[in-house]
């Protein structure tokens, strides 16, 4: 590492704080982790040592300053009264050693001083603040980023182990922090009803649970069989409590559930053994656990002690090491998922990993495979760390079978023969077929019908999924056939001749649509209703569109240079629409169904010009919460706006998001009229209240 240049330094930080940002989004929002936790351990092992030697070189976002993730859109945010802090890791005895000696040093305790720890399980779930204002539950929160949590009131209050009142005597304020989780069997169970309903896979129970909780609709939250156990305080309007122990015995005796077995521990002998204890019985215990945490019993010296940065002095996770196994190699098997990326899985001779036996372990992907080079027949090493889908952490090249070859990656779905690309600097590979894909089939006809796009009512998700299993609808051309099978359908339970007689009324109702809308139903990526409404602007009737958008599929023709000279389409964005086209499977079901629709040309709606926002210029600063940039500018577009990227006195509007800049002091300087994200999205609903045409609903 001394051979860095300082500028060799910073970039590689700055990349490496890029990547821990996106796996911390991957794991905190979207409770969807792509790499394992070693791998994102080692990224963050790195960043940490570069940090080290040169702290100066630090990006803006740095990840040594941020817990988890910021709150994920869609829920309103909580600002915690008191920080909710991570743990930092210990591996090794040496490292709990070690942890013992700083606290020894800090509070400069003599050698003979006893020193208490309360030593519990650390569960692997999501944690959570309950807030309780005279008794009631009043407010529960992720953690988010430590500062700023996600309001999850309704959902914890689904939780049964959440009490909704607090059993007395009880402060007036009073915030339990713990942990939200699922125990092993359940986690299973709920796996398993999953793959039933073709729903993808939760990786761990952590990730189960945080999905489940992170669920805007508490119905679905109410449905998972969630538990919660407390471990901390939060705020508290009562006096102080003695020690850790304390603070164990009164969450307990308010009502909750505490993290068992755990134990006081004198010294770190004690410590060490309650470890191995641990970890000899933890598959007896009920929920998986990946390690053990230590605290400081006496809550004076946890005061004394504080925090560094993410995390307390006076507390540990003493992490068990993952289960490792070896086993043969069988064969590599594509999946294609709902969004159409194509994903290697092993098939393996089943082993026991870690208390369960394996089958399977998912390779990611395509560069996956060839940074380890994995083929079939090997002997690879397998890890379970806390995840029920294992990761090959090696292949033993010397026991490889005598005539492997590198494994091929198919660059067509094994599902249906299309074309299987990568975008550029993605690690995906997808299927372009998303209209014929049978993986992807229920996806896309969902879109199709939503309301956004075809809408048809009474052809909801379980409709969708009876009709295509029993290849009623295998694409959506064939929703205006199903008139030929309504005698059928009739006969069908949970039909009847009226709800057959209205679907097929909604169906012959949209058999003329708007062209903005045809365009949205299609599912092209990246390509969302505002940008869907550029393209019916800019090509006005169908067979114009696909006419060009043939054309463009060539880069650097005069049809791809027009197609991304309109505002707001980019490079990336049209690539998407020409690999669509570039697909004959699609262009097969486009014209498949354009045969069976009136597709009305783009009129420009003679209200526009009363939009309120017609003719004006208008400049996005800062954070957009509710919708990306991208969009927000696509919509003020399409309400007749022009969108610039700097502040004049020519600007008519300034939209600032969180965190705007300078672009916001000098509007004001200027006179410019500033809205907040909740103004803009108001202004442009009026827009768009007066753009509705009847051709267009
Ligand atoms: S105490 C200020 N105790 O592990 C200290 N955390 O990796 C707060 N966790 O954020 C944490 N079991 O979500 C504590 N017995 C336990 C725990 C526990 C699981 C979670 C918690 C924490 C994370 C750190």
């Amino acid at each position: 590492m001394a051979a860095l240049t300082p500028i060799e330094a910073a970039a590689e930080m700055a990349a490496l704080a890029q990547q821990i940002a996106h796996h911390d989004r991957l794991y905190h929002q979207k409770d969807a982790p792509e790499i394992s936790d070693a791998d994102y351990d080692a990224l963050r092992n790195r960043y940490r040592a570069l940090r080290e030697q040169y702290p100066h070189l630090a990006p803006k976002d740095d990840p040594e300053q941020r817990v988890g993730a910021a709150p994920a859109a869609g829920f309103s945010k909580v600002m915690h009264s008191i920080a909710m802090l991570s743990l930092n890791n210990a591996f090794t005895d040496e490292d709990v050693e070690d942890f013992a000696t700083r606290i020894r040093r800090f509070l400069q305790l003599q050698d003979d001083e006893a020193l208490a720890f309360v030593a519990e399980p650390k569960i692997d779930g999501l944690s959570a603040s309950l807030r309780y204002e005279n008794g009631r539950l009043v407010q529960a929160a992720t953690r988010g980023d430590g500062t700023v949590g996600e309001n999850i009131t309704a959902n914890a209050r689904t939780i049964q182990d959440v009490p909704q009142t607090l059993r007395a005597p009880y402060p007036d304020l009073l915030e339990i922090r713990g942990e939200i989780y699922l125990n092993r069997e359940d986690f299973i169970a709920l796996n398993t009803r999953r793959e039933a309903e073709g729903e993808p896979l939760f990786a761990n129970p952590r990730n189960a649970a945080a999905g489940s909780v992170r669920q805007l609709d508490p119905s679905i939250t109410a449905s998972r069989p969630l538990r919660f156990f407390g471990y901390a305080l939060g705020q508290i309007g009562t006096n102080k409590l003695g020690s850790q122990n304390d603070i164990r015995d009164h969450i307990k005796r308010w009502g909750f559930a505490l993290n068992e077995p755990s134990r006081l521990c004198r010294g770190v002998p004690e410590l060490l053994a309650y470890y191995r204890e641990m970890a000899a019985s933890r598959y007896a215990l009920p929920f998986d656990i990946d390690g053990v945490v230590y605290k400081i019993n006496r809550l004076d010296w946890q005061e004394r002690l504080g925090f560094i940065s993410r995390a307390p002095r006076w507390a540990i996770a003493h992490k068990f090491p993952p289960e490792q196994a070896e086993t043969r190699l069988n064969k590599i098997v594509i999946q294609v998922g709902r969004t159409g990326a194509l994903t290697p899985v092993a098939e393996l001779e089943p082993v026991t990993v870690g208390g369960v036996v394996v089958s399977r372990a998912t390779l990611h992907n395509e560069d996956e495979i060839a940074r380890k080079d994995i083929r079939e027949g090997d002997i690879v090493r397998l890890q379970r760390a806390g995840d029920v889908i294992p990761q090959i952490t090696s292949v033993d090249v010397s026991r490889r079978p005598t005539g492997s070859k590198a494994f091929v990656f198919p660059d067509h779905c094994p599902e249906c023969g299309s074309r299987a690309e990568r975008e550029e600097g993605m690690a995906v590979r997808r299927c372009e077929g998303g209209l014929i894909c049978p993986s992807q089939a229920i996806e896309r006809l969902r879109h199709f019908t939503s309301r956004l796009a075809f809408n048809i009512e009474g052809l909801g998700d379980q409709r969708i999924r009876e009709l295509w299993e029993e290849k009623l609808i295998q694409s959506p051309a064939d929703i205006f056939r199903l008139q030929r099978h309504r005698a059928m359908l009739e006969q069908r339970e949970g039909w009847g001749e009226k709800s057959v007689a209205k679907l097929m009324q909604a169906i012959e109702a949209r058999r003329t649509i708007a062209l903005d809308k045809f365009i949205y139903a299609l599912g092209i990526r990246q390509v969302g209703e505002a940008t869907a409404k550029l393209l019916a602007r800019h090509y006005k009737s169908f067979a114009n569109w696909r006419a060009c958008m043939m054309n463009a599929r060539e880069e650097g023709s005069a049809a791809w240079n027009d197609l991304i000279a309109i505002e707001q389409i980019g490079t990336l964005v049209a690539r998407d629409i020409a690999r669509f086209f570039e697909e004959p499977h699609n262009t097969k079901a486009l014209d498949d169904l354009a045969q069976e629709l009136t597709i009305a040309d783009y009129e420009t709606p003679a209200a526009d010009q009363e939009s309120p926002l017609f003719g004006k210029t208008i400049v996005f600063t800062g954070t957009m919460e509710k919708m990306g940039r991208a969009e927000a500018k696509a919509k003020a577009e399409a309400l007749g706006a022009h969108v610039s990227g700097s502040v004049s006195a020519k600007t008519n509007y300034v939209v600032v998001g969180a965190d705007a800049g300078s672009k916001a002091t000098k509007a004001k300087e200027l006179g410019v009229t500033v809205l907040s994200e909740d103004e803009w999205l108001a202004l442009a609903e009026t827009g768009r209240n007066m753009q509705k045409t009847p051709n267009n609903r």
